[in-house]
């Protein structure tokens, strides 16, 4: 961590526990363009600060991480500039990173007097009034920045070089192109009324680079559609198993947690999530919600019935019921028997 005296804006932020952000993102939603609402909340998911937090208060983070079966590149200062590129406000992450800078800077501006809210949202009016772009298509960009802020501090926030990690070409596209490519239904061919089992459907998991898809046959799983693409993706990600296609995959049975995914597009075109996966996911840590085809999945799980974009996360691990049995074993909680029960228990 730095051992930079952290400004006022810092300590403002540092009030906002995983609750305040959650209940933040909640009111902040309906403001946020349709092309952004999904890859903003999959972003959360993707960087949780409660897990940030608890690696930080560990007395030994790299054992920690190891009992979390922590695998890949989980922390956001590795990454401040390129972890949110599959969001389309991405687009204006120079102007919201050096307006969230600027907030950072405040040093004894009275910042604690505004809601979380009221910063993000005072922000993103200021960027969208100097860069011309409306506001639904910056808010959620400006919600990742502050999260970010928060998690990296101020000093790495600002030494980032706050630059665009998608291409020119794909850059220009307008969010109704977007939004039209991402709900394009895959022709089956001349005769695609025809097919029945063996219908194909396509999988992107890079909206700005053509050649980052696969095909999937109907009611296969994502996992198993991506194992037939044999480039080279273990050299990109060590996570990737040679030969096993794009997504990391262990166990192809809802047990390692290695193959989590977010939903950017198509969500109804993936199966109900299952018994198993349901039980799953709130231990991984990834996502809790009743939701028939939430936005975070496994993708040894969810079976195509038609095209979907995809995210995939740069890391994975079981963190879900560490993070449980901590938050019980707080002093705010009022859980006693968590409070005197030992080391978090894996074993339930
Ligand atoms: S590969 Fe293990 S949960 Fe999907």
């Amino acid at each position: 961590m730095s051992t930079q005296v952290a400004t006022s804006s810092e300590n403002f932020l540092h009030q906002h526990g995983p609750e305040a952000w959650a209940q933040t993102l909640a009111d902040l939603l309906p403001s946020i363009h349709e092309v952004d609402r999904h890859a903003t909340q999959i972003w959360f998911a993707f960087f949780p600060l409660a897990l940030l937090r608890a690696l930080e208060q560990s007395p030994d983070p790299e054992k920690l991480a190891q009992a979390l079966l922590l695998q890949g590149n989980y922390f956001l200062k590795d990454q401040i500039d390129s972890s949110h590129k599959f969001l389309y406000g991405h687009r204006s992450w120079p102007a919201v990173k050096q307006a969230v800078a600027e907030f950072a800077g405040t040093g004894a501006t009275p910042v604690g007097a505004q809601s979380l809210d009221r910063a993000i949202r005072d922000v993103t009016a200021r960027v969208a009034a100097q860069t011309g772009v409306e506001e639904s298509l910056v808010v959620g960009i400006t919600a990742v920045a502050f999260m970010t802020l928060q998690q990296v501090g101020a000093e790495a926030f600002k030494a980032a070089p706050g630059t665009i990690h998608i291409d020119a070409k794909h850059a220009r596209k307008s969010a109704a192109q977007v939004l039209k490519e991402r709900a394009r239904d895959d022709g089956q061919g001349l005769f695609g009324f025809l097919r029945t089992t063996d219908k194909k459907w396509t999988v992107v998991f890079d909206e700005n680079d053509e050649s980052r898809r696969f095909k999937m046959v109907q009611m296969q799983e994502i996992a198993s559609g991506a194992a037939t693409d044999h480039r080279d993706w273990h050299t990109l990600d060590a996570r990737c198993t040679v030969n096993e296609g794009p997504i990391p995959v262990q166990c192809r049975s809802a047990s390692c947690g290695t193959c989590w995914v977010g939903v950017l597009g198509g969500a109804d075109n993936l199966t109900e999530v299952g018994k198993r996966e349901r039980r799953q996911m709130p231990d991984f840590g990834y996502i809790h919600t009743d939701e028939p085809r939430p936005l975070i999945r496994l993708a040894c799980q969810a079976q195509g019935t038609g095209p979907v974009s995809i995210v995939i996360p740069p890391w994975n691990g079981v963190f879900g019921k560490y993070l449980r049995n901590a938050h019980d074993a707080s002093p705010d909680s009022g859980n006693i028997d968590a409070k005197n029960s030992d080391a978090p228990n894996f074993s339930e």
